[in-house]
């Protein structure tokens, strides 16, 4: 089989590895990166960390409007599809990379594979909700983390092509976690003991575009019981310089790290901090308690469990769910995204379509 695999954003490049290296054992792939993300510390740091193949084509996008990035991709994707002729396209998440890709294929009648399929926060408002929805509306198959998110599909009447793999991240959790543990050295480049300190990301527009929204997280960092260690995104950084916001009290702001350092970070924080959805269900398989800053998840696993909370973008309501996260964290920790094995569940299916 030769499979076209997309990928172009931070999260993608984590959730490929797994799979890729299992699609390499026994076909072709032809992997293609948008090039939404390009700094190193976006992008190649994981290709190099988790053993990605370099890409065949880089298409060097790069950043811009929604409608202006994603129709870059689209042109360049379709172009590559005609010259490929793939027996199917694989795309990842919600980004504009995964839109771009899935959009390309279906005007071509090419099978779609999205993996991490059927997740919803209901917010329309997000661009990471229309890429899904429609992304999931265009796909052949669709590899679901969670039974929540096959319910999510059925809803909307998709039943064809829905099939329950458990949660590739926790394939790269797994398989990279011993290795974070012995070969990070974050904690001791920053000076920090395990459980003395809270990890966070910030980078949904909704927190970096409204200056009121950043300056109440940075507050509620400032404010915060334990220093904070917060690595942020290249958006994030751009937002802070544009509002004139700068971090104060015990917080420290650092650039965005590997997805080794992370995995450490994360696993030895006494709680995390985040936007992120990828890193809210880290946080959760490492055992980290987490306060995530938005008004919805679509993992709301974490939070019926008790190990997440939402808060709004207001200081009071973060300090009160940092409060909460530094109790001690339940003792019921389910199995929801799976043992690990999803990328071989992927495997199987795309052959059974081959
Ligand atoms: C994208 C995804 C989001 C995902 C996130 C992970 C969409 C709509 N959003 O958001 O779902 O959670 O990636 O990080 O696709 N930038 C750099 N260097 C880089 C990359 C970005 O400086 O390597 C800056 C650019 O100036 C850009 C901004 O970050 O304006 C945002 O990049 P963008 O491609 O819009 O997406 P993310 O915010 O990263």
């Amino acid at each position: 089989m030769k499979i076209f695999t997309v990928v172009g954003a931070r999260p993608q490049f984590i959730k490929a590895a797994p799979l890729s290296r299992a699609i390499r054992q026994r076909h072709d792939e032809f992997l293609v990166h948008t090039g939404q993300h390009y700094d190193d510390a976006m992008s190649a740091v994981f290709f190099r960390q988790l053993g990605i193949p370099a890409p065949d084509v880089n298409l060097g996008v790069g950043s811009g409007h929604h409608g202006a990035q994603t129709a870059a991709m689209l042109q360049g994707i379709e172009a590559l599809l005609l010259q490929e002729k793939p027996d199917c396209l694989l795309v990842y998440g919600d980004t504009n990379s995964t839109l771009a890709g899935a959009l390309a294929a279906a005007k071509l009648h090419i099978p779609i594979a999205h993996v991490e399929a059927g997740l919803r926060s209901y917010n329309r408002a997000m661009p990471e909700e229309i890429n899904r929805v429609l992304t999931d509306h265009l796909s052949a198959l669709l590899f679901c983390p969670t039974n929540v998110a096959v319910a999510n599909l059925a809803q909307e009447g998709i039943t064809d092509g829905v099939i329950m793999c458990g949660d590739i991240m926790v394939d790269a959790v797994l398989q990279n976690v011993a290795r974070a543990r012995q070969k990070s050295a974050i904690l001791q480049q920053l000076g920090l003991t395990p459980k003395t300190y809270l990890a966070a990301t910030i980078h949904r527009p909704a927190n970096t575009d409204d200056a009121q929204a950043l300056q109440a997280i940075i507050d509620a960092f400032a404010a915060a019981p334990l220093p904070v260690i917060f690595a942020a995104h290249p958006r994030t950084q751009k937002a802070l310089a544009q509002h004139g916001i700068q971090p104060h009290g015990d917080a420290r702001l650092i650039e965005p790290l590997g997805y080794l350092d992370m995995l450490a970070l994360v696993e030895n924080a006494a709680a995390l901090i985040t936007d992120s959805g990828g890193l809210q269900k880290e946080a959760y398989i490492l055992k980290t308690p987490c306060v995530t800053v938005r008004t919805e998840t679509e993992w709301v696993e974490t939070i019926n469990s008790g190990w997440n909370r939402l808060a709004e973008a207001q200081t009071d309501a973060i300090l009160r769910a940092i409060a909460e996260a530094l109790t001690p964290p339940p003792v019921e920790h389910p199995d929801f995204y799976g043992d690990g094995h999803a990328a071989a569940r992927m495997l199987a299916a795309l052959e059974v379509l081959g």
